[in-house]
């Protein structure tokens, strides 16, 4: 059991909440182990010890830090980046070279260098000017880089817009246009720079049905087919992207890694016999599904304003600075008072943040035990694109990240200070 409650106070994988807030400070992102382990071992179980030949890169972007990758890395799983500041943090933290993989749809020349002088397994190419690009960089440095094309598969998902990506007008992937896909998978197949290893897709996030996933494998399937018969070439690889829902709410009805992984399997072996096509390395790129439910979050509650026939607000002590996405996109989270843990719900109240910033809200009309200052509010499933996403408006502070398991606890990002918020700002002599 992660979460339980003792003596009134909400535990953590064995850890006091109340008192980590106390010996740690908040704001404070609480990460648990033993649940990041868990879905790791899941996806063993549900998809690498089930089939032959696949592989998991966990989508390093929604928690990217050194001990994160240090757990990812033990639990035998690959990751993908996507900038040269994540692949920065996988070189420091010694990730394997060949289990990452490089996804993005704006890799500057400079990152591409960094990716390739580490020898990253994989780059996922997103245009054929990056494809240029690789080409020149792996010339003149004698070196050969693993490429898939990521497409845009023009599947619609049910998800917020602002998370979705595999629709038809959408700034990642090639799009499925012949006569632009087949020049430069040709030009792939034929260069002696790259490795041409096959096709990506990510179609969005948070999804909680298979269906679209089965519906753009079957557009990827259909390319590999086509790149047979134009250019008798057999592709070596599919990444079927992430994407996987979490529970946020109780609306949220979460489904296992077999729910979409075994139709996707299913589907993709049939396709591959009927077809003639041996089947090719299945890879996919969960992120949020692997750290999501893991975290929480801790505030101090201070200023309550009550609004007479209107609402009571309680702020605390963070907001859209270490939790962005109610105010992006309005998404919806459960909380609950972490030093009142065993108590009745008896008020309702609105938690809004500190930023100057009327979306700055964290949850609308939560129920609570009677809410005073300094009770301690904990919101769950902030794992994923919590840390992830902070950032310093209002100059407010990155908070402190603490990996808890089994009763221990361990600081894997310290808080940040005001020294560091200005460390890199100057007065120019004209100003002195
Ligand atoms: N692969 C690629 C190429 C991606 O772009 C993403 C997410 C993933 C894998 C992982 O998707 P996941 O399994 O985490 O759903 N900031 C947003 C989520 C943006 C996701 C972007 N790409 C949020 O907080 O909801």
């Amino acid at each position: 059991m992660i979460k339980e409650i003792k003596d009134n106070y909400l535990i953590w994988d064995g850890c006091d909440t109340v008192e980590l807030a106390k010996e740690y400070g908040t704001p404070l992102y609480v990460v648990s182990q033993t649940a990041i382990e868990n879905e790791c071992r899941a996806l063993q179980e549900d998809f690498i010890k089930k089939y032959e030949n696949v592989h998991v890169a966990y989508a390093s972007k929604a928690f990217n830090n050194l001990a994160m990758l240090k757990i990812i890395e033990k639990e035998g799983l690959g990751i993908d980046v996507v900038s040269g500041g994540e692949l920065y943090t996988a070189i420091r933290a010694q990730f394997p070279a060949e289990r990452i993989e490089f996804n993005g749809n704006n890799k500057s020349n400079e990152e591409l260098e960094q990716a390739i002088d580490y020898g990253v397994g994989r780059l996922i190419v997103d245009g054929s000017q990056e494809l240029e690009k690789i080409i020149e960089i792996c010339r003149k440095k004698g070196k050969k880089a693993n490429i898939l094309f990521r497409i845009t598969p023009e599947v619609e998902v049910e998800t917020h817009q602002f998370i979705s990506t595999g629709q038809k007008d959408s700034k990642f992937g090639l799009p499925l246009d012949e006569s632009l896909l087949l020049p430069i998978i040709q030009q792939a197949i034929q260069s002696s720079e790259v490795n041409f290893y096959g096709i990506h897709f990510h179609i969005g996030s948070q999804l909680f049905d298979n269906s679209t996933h089965l519906k753009a494998a079957e557009v990827a399937l259909q390319l590999a087919v086509m790149i047979k018969g134009k250019f008798n070439y057999e592709i070596k690889e599919l990444n079927y992207g992430g994407g996987f829902g979490v529970r946020y709410t109780e609306d949220d009805k979460r489904q296992s890694y077999a729910y979409f992984l075994d139709p996707l399997m299913a589907l993709t072996e049939d396709f591959c016999v009927q077809n003639g096509l041996n089947r090719p390395t299945i890879a996919i790129e969960p992120g949020r599904s692997i750290v999501a439910e893991a975290g929480i979050s801790l505030h101090t509650i201070g200023s309550i304003k009550t609004l007479p026939g209107i609402r009571k607000y309680a702020a605390i002590d963070g907001g859209m600075t270490d939790n962005i996405r109610p105010g992006l996109y309005q998404a919806t989270y459960t909380g609950m008072l972490a030093n009142k843990a065993a108590q009745a719900l008896d008020e309702t109240v609105t938690i809004s943040g500190k930023a100057c910033e009327s979306t700055d809200i964290l949850i609308e009309n939560i129920q609570v035990p009677t809410i005073a200052s300094g009770d301690i509010f904990a919101t769950f499933t902030t794992g994923a694109y919590g840390y992830a996403m902070a950032n310093n408006y209002n100059k407010l502070a990155i908070p402190a990240v603490v990996l808890v398991n089994k009763g221990k606890a361990d600081i894997i990002v310290k808080r940040q200070t005001y020294e560091q918020i200005i460390q890199n700002e100057r007065i120019p002599e004209s100003l002195k």
